[in-house]
């Protein structure tokens, strides 16, 4: 069984009920975090799934953790093709026979960007473009993306409603935009279905706590779990919109199988709707951990200069995911936390050593 079930049902939208009929996705990036998640809600609702990966930043232990928790009859519906979205043709044989396309390859990290925005723009900006080519030839029924609350910017505004954007900060947040501007044309142009959702720091088990670009709530759950000191850029009172990974789960499966009128070639913001500093997610993830090990002993964090890229303050208006989406989130930060901290500290976690 999965770790959490879908929501109750939307009055407007039986998620449910669209989720009976079997059809065939692709779900690319499916060895991180979020595809992980979507492949494994997607097999174990009886449905066919393609998957695609590099591993540029995922782990086939990810594949591995879901073929255990789905079992094999349900991971003998899975085709996974190892390869890279820059390889248009790699695109075109995923997309072949598939009905909707859950798009979240990219390279994720706002840091990692500013570093090799070469690499970025290939695989985030020219692999966004090789896939809607793809879909769009292979005549896939709606192509739904993970854009991002980077997109934002600069803007001070908040809470953030979609329509409302300031200046990209960063390499990164130059290319999911520019996927949003594509997906638009590529709906008034050839009349492809699209969808953005605009992911809000998202969190659960499986995001690699490894590496310099690992997101902030694995990196410290590992950082706690282990009695070392954390490092918060600032002055730990930055706000983010945590989103634990079952509200974007739901988000995808919602976008995907909505009836089309108003919510297609639409950009949604996906997160909670509440801020959390970082002061308080530091003493959120100590309490946790220590519910889960009750001899760790908690050390208080260590503060260094504000990161270059990074936005002060982030709320998400969940508004009109609501209104057109029938999008309610089941999770809050601290639900989030409660389900996620448990994979993090549970024995056999492959790269978590
Ligand atoms: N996690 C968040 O908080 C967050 C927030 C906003 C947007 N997003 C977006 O959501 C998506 C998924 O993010 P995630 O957190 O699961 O990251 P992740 O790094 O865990 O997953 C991304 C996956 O894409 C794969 N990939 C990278 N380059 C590829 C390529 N060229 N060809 C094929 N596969 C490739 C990686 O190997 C990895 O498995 C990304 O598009 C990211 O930009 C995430």
């Amino acid at each position: 069984m999965s770790d959490f079930s879908l929501p109750p049902l939307s009055p407007s939208f039986d998620l449910q009920a669209a989720l009976h009929t079997p059809r065939r996705w692709l779900v690319t990036g499916s060895a991180g975090f979020i595809g992980s998640h979507l492949l494994e809600h997607l097999l174990l609702a009886g449905h066919g799934v393609v998957s695609l990966d590099n591993f540029a930043t995922g782990h086939r232990s990810n594949l591995d953790e879901v073929r255990s928790k789905v079992g094999e009859a349900a991971w003998a519906r899975h085709h996974f093709i190892e390869g890279d979205i820059v390889d248009p043709q790699t695109c075109q044989q995923a997309c072949r026979g598939v009905d909707f396309v859950l798009h979240q390859a990219a390279l994720g990290s706002v840091p990692r960007s500013l570093e090799d925005p070469l690499r970025t723009h290939a695989v985030n900006a020219t692999g966004f473009l090789n896939m809607l080519v793809a879909a769009r030839d292979a005549g896939c029924a709606r192509f739904v993306f993970a854009a991002s609350s980077s997109t934002y910017g600069d803007h001070p505004a908040l809470p953030k409603v979609e329509s409302v954007i300031g200046n990209p900060l960063s390499p990164y947040a130059v290319t999911k935009y520019l996927d949003e501007l594509y997906a638009s044309v590529f709906t008034r142009s050839y009349g492809m279905q699209t969808i953005g959702l605009r992911y809000f720091n998202v969190f659960g088990a499986r995001q690699d706590p490894n590496g310099a670009y690992a997101a902030v709530i694995p990196n410290w759950a590992r950082k706690i779990s282990r009695e070392e000191v954390c490092l918060i850029n600032g002055d730990g009172e930055t706000t983010r919109d945590f989103c634990f990974i079952a509200n974007v789960v739901q988000a995808n499966l919602r976008a995907a199988l909505v009836p089309a009128q108003g919510a297609v070639h639409e950009i949604f913001n996906v997160a909670f709707g509440e801020q959390t500093t970082l002061n308080q997610l530091h003493g959120l993830l100590g309490e946790n951990l220590q519910a889960l090990m009750p001899n760790l002993k908690l050390l208080p964090p260590t503060y260094r200069d504000f990161r270059k890229g990074d936005v002060r303050h982030s709320l998400a208006d969940i508004g009109k995911a609501r209104s057109l989406l029938g999008y309610a989130p089941t999770h809050s930060v601290r639900q989030g936390l409660h389900e996620a901290m448990r994979w993090y500290v549970a024995p056999g976690v492959a790269y978590a050593a």
